[in-house]
């Protein structure tokens, strides 16, 4: 198992303190593992529980990887932001009383760049051979704000990444190259059905890319 250390989880923690966000859920997966997986952030159920994509989303991500023959176990998991993002809304109960509750939210910029250095950390220690990237989120942290996943979805690739600069405050490119796989988040097949097509079109590629050459 891989493990960011202690010492940048408190980074984390403290470089994201004074946002709306709620917990810290580390990313999780072996030293050698088959994906990378980046998502955007956790959710309510994640914060919970402590281990990514455990909720709706996460169950149908783990049928999207068992259809290519791989469990939680075999992959990396992360995202660009390890707290859970939430904005307040209201909610009407069933008697008809109306609760505040939180609602997830996209991450922003603020906290992408809060908890960057620890993905950074995790792509430089693990070296994953091939990053997927779930949803826009995690794309555009890598490749940038102009990379779309309706556009480059479900081919693969060969691309410098961005890394955090904390003494010039931007996002630089890396020198190496990596593989970088984008789909869309497992999430969003709830809110627009048609896209489910698509995404399992896209597993079924990164499958094939992974059989081993004869
Ligand atoms: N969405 C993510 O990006 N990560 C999770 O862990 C859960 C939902």
């Amino acid at each position: 198992m891989y493990r960011i250390s202690d010492e940048l989880a408190a980074k984390g923690i403290k470089r994201i303190e004074g946002f709306p966000v709620d917990g810290f859920v580390r990313g999780q997966g072996p030293m050698n593992p088959a994906l990378m997986l980046v998502g955007e952030a956790p959710g309510e159920n994640e914060v919970e529980t402590g281990i990514p994509f455990t909720g709706r989303a996460g169950k149908e991500l783990m049928a999207s990887l068992a259809g290519i023959g791989l469990s939680r176990e075999d992959v990396y998991i992360t995202s660009a932001v390890r707290s859970r993002p939430y904005k307040w809304g209201q909610k009407k109960e069933r008697n008809g009383e109306v609760v505040k509750r939180k609602y997830n939210r996209a991450p922003t910029k603020k906290e992408i760049i809060a908890h960057a250095p620890i993905l950074d950390a995790e792509i430089h220690d693990i070296r994953p051979p091939i990053i997927v990237t779930l949803g826009n989120i995690g794309l555009q942290r890598l490749v940038g704000p102009q990379a779309k996943v309706t556009q480059l979805h479900g081919v693969l690739m060969e691309t410098p990444i961005l890394i955090w600069n904390e003494e010039t405050q931007t996002f630089e490119a890396s020198e190496d190259s990596y593989h970088i796989f984008p789909t869309f988040h497992p999430a969003s097949v709830f809110y627009n059905p048609p896209v489910r097509t698509l995404k399992d079109d896209d597993w079924r590629k990164l499958g094939e890319l992974l059989k081993p050459k004869k």
